[in-house]
Order: C-alpha cells, then sequence, then structure tokens
C-alpha cells in the first residue's frame, strides 16, 4: 500500500496574494492501491466517495501525463484538514493524489514537476507550493511553469489559527475580488509583501503587523468573515505580531512570538464570547512537506 501524508496549508499571509503560503503542523493522510477494476473510496466526504474526488481527478491527470495505465484505484481517506475553511483541504488532496499517482507509476515525477501538475490543477500556486516543499514560501507560475523560493525565516514565531463553524469557499472569496486596482494599491502591496519578506528573514517582528497590511483581497473577503474585526483586534492587544486570513477564509491567522505564553488562553476566552463558534489550533510550521512511506 501507498501511503502519503500532506500538510495544511495557508496562503496569501496578507499581502501576498497568490503567491505566498505556508505548511502547517496539521495533515490529510492517503493510502493508495491498485486494484484489479473500479474505485473504491473510503473516509473523506461521502459526498466525494466517486469519479469527481478531487484526490482521484488528480491521480487520473498524473497517470495521463505519465502514461501508466492503472486497472483499478483503492482511496482511502483520513482528512484532518477542515473543507472550505481556507486551510488547503484541496491543495492537500491534489498533491495527495498526485504523489500517490507517481509512487503507482514507479516516481517517474519529480517534485518540480508534480508542482508544475498541481498548479494546473489548483489554478495558482500559493497553496500547493507549501503543501509540496514545506515552510514558507514564495511561487508564481509563468509558461505552465513554477518558480518557487522557500524563506528561511528567523526562529521565535508560532501560529495560531481561528477556525470557524462556517465556511466560505474559494469561488465565492474570490467572487468579491475587483477586476481592476489602482497603481497606489498595487505599490501598496509591492511594499509591504517585500518588507513582510524581509522582516520574516532578519527576525524583525515588530514590522510584521504593518507588513501584513493589504488591499488586494483581505479589505474585500474581511467583509464576508464574521467577527473578523474583533478577532484581529483583540489579537493585536495581546501582542500579536500580525493577523492575517488564511488563504480565502473563513479561518483567521496570527503569528505570535514564542515567548508570548499567555496568548493562547487569552484568546481563547475571549473567542469563547463571540455569537460564532471559533477553534483556536496551534500550528508549528512544517518544514518538509508532502511525503511517502511506511512512517507517515
Ligand atoms: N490565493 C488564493 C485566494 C488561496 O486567496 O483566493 C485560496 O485558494
Amino acid at each position: 500500500m501507498i501511503k502519503v501524508k500532506v500538510p495544511a496549508t495557508s496562503a496569501n499571509i496578507g499581502p501576498g496574494f497568490d503567491c505566498l503560503g505556508m505548511a502547517l503542523s496539521l495533515y490529510n493522510k492517503f493510502y493508495f492501491k491498485e486494484i484489479e477494476e473500479g474505485l473504491i473510496i473510503e473516509g473523506g466526504d461521502p459526498e466525494f466517495a466517486n469519479e469527481s474526488n478531487l484526490v482521484y481527478l488528480s491521480m487520473k491527470k498524473t497517470f495521463e501525463k505519465i502514461g501508466y495505465k492503472c486497472k483499478g484505484i483503492k482511496i482511502k481517506i483520513e482528512d484532518n484538514i477542515p473543507a472550505s475553511r481556507g486551510l488547503g483541504s484541496s491543495a492537500a488532496c491534489i498533491v495527495g493524489g498526485i504523489m500517490g499517482a507517481n509512487e503507482m507509476a514507479g516516481r517517474v515525477l519529480g517534485r518540480d514537476e508534480m508542482l508544475n501538475l498541481a498548479t494546473e490543477i489548483e489554478g495558482h500556486p500559493d497553496n500547493v507550493t507549501p503543501a509540496l516543499i514545506g515552510g514558507i514560501t514564495v511561487s508564481i507560475s509563468e509558461d505552465s511553469r513554477v518558480y518557487y523560493s522557500k524563506i528561511n525565516i528567523a526562529e521565535g514565531l508560532k501560529f495560531y489559527g481561528f477556525v470557524p463553524e462556517f465556511k466560505l469557499s474559494t469561488s465565492e472569496a474570490r467572487a468579491v475580488l475587483p477586476e481592476r486596482i489602482s497603481y497606489e494599491d498595487g505599490v501598496f502591496n509591492v511594499g509591504r509583501v517585500s518588507l513582510l519578506i524581509s522582516a520574516l528573514v532578519n527576525g524583525e517582528f515588530e514590522l510584521i503587523k504593518t507588513a501584513c497590511n493589504d488591499r488586494l483581497h483581505q479589505i474585500y473577503r474581511g467583509r464576508l468573515i464574521a467577527e473578523f474585526e474583533e478577532i484581529k483586534d483583540a489579537c493585536n492587544k495581546l501582542g500579536s505580531k500580525g493577523v492575517f486570513i488564511s488563504g480565502a477564509g473563513p479561518t483567521i491567522m496570527s503569528m505570535v512570538e514564542k515567548t508570548n505564553c499567555s496568548f493562547y488562553e487569552k484568546i481563547q476566552r475571549i473567542l469563547s464570547k463571540l455569537s460564532n463558534k471559533w477553534e483556536v489550533k496551534e500550528f508549528e510550521l512544517d518544514l518538509k512537506g508532502a511525503t511517502t512511506g511506511e512512517d507517515i
């Protein structure tokens, strides 16, 4: 049996719309077996226990690319990444399917080829890159190829995700974005995303809060996320170094210094008094990305 483990991801990180992303210590696991015929899917959402399953579709694309004739497939999904919450559950399914198919076909594709294919399926590289490579990554796609770089960030930060019980689909969150932005807003984001990367590398954590400001998506999407402003304010008051919408939302992320020991308890107390139900998740950065093997 082939086993693949893929981390959750948080894309954008404020101003890095469609290009920044980080891999988190929360994982989906996938188990694959080639069978005589047909498709069997166990685990995951029962609505997708059929040919419309994203893991299966990604496997099919991979087999087409490689030219591998698979007789039939059994897929078992252990999904710990909540769906439609901005934590890269789709990216995890895509990467899991591609990696599983590649293993089945005899490891024909290298990681970069798998990344190009994953980006083709997902449409943007900011979740699939950290899901495959791990860490915090910058990635862009040009001429059907992904160019990426892993950011070696300074030690000292931990990451919290505030995951609501309500969902927000990426398509809904992309539909509220404008078709055009002003030159001024473009310049605003270029400066902040550059500052953010430099501050993360140098450990200049005081700069992160301002560097996380954004005019490409958060100002539009914030309105779709109930209690976003309240949570942002509470995080800032508790010494958070940066607050941003995770991917397309609705999860909200906060970067906090490891020395801020009371943050978790205090923010949990505040969130428990809000109208919606929010789960607080503490994450480490995942530095490896997707892995395969017996010991996943
Ligand atoms: N960059 C994407 C977005 C991530 O913000 O729409 C969500 O898939």
